[in-house]
């Protein structure tokens, strides 16, 4: 019998997709993923009984960057609960690019719009408690290695090393963040745990099981052990399809109608609730950030299985 998510399809769609790597371009502006091979494109599904489905280069490392946004903000809801964090960070899309600086000011109060973009995982990152940098990230790394089932989960220190050198923008929106009063612990070392979680490796094959988690409401699906509140799951869902894809958001709920995640090293990490968890690496970017293929192979994918939740 064949099965209702063949790989024969997801086949297909790497296939049409993998015809787009050459249009995009790899990010530069963190000179250590300047040096990632454009013509890399892989996808993993990881559905509710176990079952993976990969194709192409689905076991090739890469940082999660913006993916690992969703993370920081679960630790932080866990930690702290929803009231404080809404208190310091906001839950509207925004329009802009990733790194947007403007609204930070013109908006009142100056609260990031949302804990997607750069400022409001800044600012998310100020709320992750602990003793230091050290045990704060442990929180994010400990989550990720309980979801992905990889006990070596770690930060990549190159990458990281290479964004902490250059992010003169981040610092930027750090300092007026807390000149605004939403961040109140030490800047350079929010910005250090924040430049950590973004390094964080992972495989596309990894991101997938990931996203099943997030699909099963928190719930790891195969011990079927709780790993968050699924309230704490809806709101990162929803944040997804609001402001995932950045300003880009609204198209690719449009044409792809899956909540996602993109970040800049080429992963998206997309989540079909109680269905299955899809990682996609391809680091060749679109102008917007996402990437460029990725974005194409779930646009095929929703199609062939009609995956859209709208
Ligand atoms: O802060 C930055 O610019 C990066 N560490 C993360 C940005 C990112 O991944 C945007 N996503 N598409």
């Amino acid at each position: 019998m064949k099965q209702p998510y063949d790989l024969e399809q997801l086949q297909a769609a790497w296939q049409a997709a993998a015809a787009y790597t050459d249009k995009g371009n790899v990010a530069t502006y963190i000179p250590e993923l300047a040096k990632q091979d454009p013509r890399q494109l892989g996808v993993s599904v990881f559905l509710p009984d176990g079952t993976v489905i990969s194709v192409g280069e689905a076991d090739v490392c890469f940082t999660l960057q913006s993916i690992s946004k969703i993370f920081s903000l679960i630790v932080a809801l866990c930690q702290n609960g929803p009231d404080y964090v809404f208190e310091r960070v906001g839950k509207e899309p925004t329009g802009d690019p990733f790194n947007s600086i403007i609204k930070l000011e013109t908006i009142k109060p100056h609260k990031p719009l949302n804990p997607m973009i750069n400022a409001g995982a800044i600012a998310v990152a100020g709320m992750i408690q602990g003793r230091d940098v050290e045990e704060r990230i442990t929180c994010i790394l400990d989550l990720l290695r309980k979801m992905t089932g990889n006990p070596d989960i770690r930060v990549n220190e190159d990458v990281y090393e290479s964004e902490k050198r250059t992010a003169d923008r981040n610092r930027a929106l750090a300092w007026f963040l807390k000149d605004s009063g939403v961040l109140v612990g030490d800047v350079e070392e929010t910005l250090d745990l924040y430049f950590r979680h973004c390094a964080i490796e992972v495989t596309a094959k990894e991101v997938a099981r990931m996203g099943m988690v997030l699909a099963a409401d928190g719930v790891d699906p195969l011990s079927k052990e709780r790993f968050f509140p699924a309230d704490v799951a809806r709101i990162c869902k929803t944040f997804m399809v609001t402001c995932g894809m950045y300003n880009a958001s609204g198209e690719f709920a449009i044409d792809v109608g899956i909540p996602a995640k993109s970040g800049v090293a080429g992963g998206i990490l997309a989540t079909v609730p109680q269905r299955m968890g899809i990682g996609v690496f391809s680091p060749a970017l679109d102008d917007k950030g996402n990437s460029l293929a990725g974005v194409k192979l779930l646009e095929q994918l929703s199609r062939a299985w009609n995956l859209g939740i709208f």
